[in-house]
């Protein structure tokens, strides 16, 4: 039987995605099976940084009971030129499933294509799947369902952007991205969101996106590997994109924030903001753990 992976939200039928939902907030909220994993070990491997995905997945893994080995780039053959095939063939000998956070889509990719085991995405420089089953998941306790709901998105075009698209398809709520005209998001996946029947509305301007919003959304102006894509220039690119009190107003008057976090007080975001009674990022960094438990009993049932 072919291993269950979890590479991007777009490959999922909207029925899958919501059983993944509903199973994390049962687990959230105590429910049984405990260890379901008991015996099964997940190699996590990570070529950029990471505190809430690994410590996630780590914490998750653990209360299922099962366990995990972790590996940077730099413990693995990968960074001495092993190819991520023989990596994924070696590792699908020794453990049960793979955690991989990676710069490529295509490192992703041959990882999924030549493991024998399941494999899930722990971000890319194209997407960040299970930060958007977090998202929607702390979206959907404060709001309840987000289906026919608004989000804006005000920033970077990046990765996290990218799975927000797939997540406004597969769960039927708007997204109006506001994005310099330089870091907008790719034009097939704004294509891909259009004949997938998605309400993807693109803007570079943020008070039109954030007009009457839900839920205002922004990320860090520096991706993990764009430090060397001219950070002045990007700074001053992103500066009228930052969330703002003055944004914010533009949104609903119980509009939530959200960031995916690390967050930088001063550039994408005030503190004002972040810290403020709008905004709910230490509840998306909490349910990474549950939605990401969820996530790990499908790949591995
Ligand atoms: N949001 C997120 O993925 O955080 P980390 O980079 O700390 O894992």
């Amino acid at each position: 039987m072919a291993s269950r992976h979890f590479l991007d939200l777009d490959q999922f039928d909207a029925g899958t995605l919501r059983k993944l939902l509903d199973q994390g907030r049962a687990l959230k909220s105590g429910a049984p099976p405990a260890k379901k994993l008991a015996g099964k070990m997940l190699a996590m491997l990570f070529d950029k940084p990471s505190t809430r995905t690994r410590v996630s997945f780590e914490v998750g893994m653990k209360q299922l009971g099962g366990d995990v080995v972790i590996l940077s780039q730099r413990d693995t053959q990968i960074g001495r030129g092993e190819t991520v095939a023989d990596t994924a063939r070696v590792l699908s000998r020794y453990v049960d499933a793979i955690m991989m956070r990676t710069t490529t889509r295509k490192n992703l990719e041959d990882m999924a294509r030549y493991a024998t085991v399941p494999v899930i995405n722990g971000l890319t420089d194209d997407s960040h799947p299970c930060q958007l089953m977090a998202d929607v998941m702390t979206f959907e306790e404060r709001r309840g369902p987000i289906a026919g709901k608004v989000v804006a998105w005000s920033g970077d075009g990046n990765n996290v952007a990218a799975s927000w698209v797939h997540a406004a398809v597969k769960f039927g709520f708007e997204l109006r991205l506001a994005c310099p005209r330089e870091l907008m998001p790719p034009p097939a996946l704004l294509d891909w969101a259009r004949k997938n029947g998605g309400k993807v509305i693109v803007t570079h301007d943020p008070q039109q996106a954030v007009a009457g919003v839900d839920c205002v959304v922004t990320d860090a102006w520096l991706s993990m590997g764009d430090e060397k894509k001219g950070e002045t220039n990007r700074h001053n690119l992103l500066a009228p994109f930052r969330v703002d009190e003055r944004l914010m107003a533009a949104a609903k008057k119980d509009a939530l924030f959200m960031h995916c976090l690390p967050a930088h007080r001063g550039e994408e975001v005030t503190g004002g903001v972040i810290d403020g009674p709008q905004s709910v990022v230490w509840d998306e960094a909490e349910n990474r753990l549950h939605v990401q438990k969820s996530i790990l009993t499908w790949c591995l049932e």
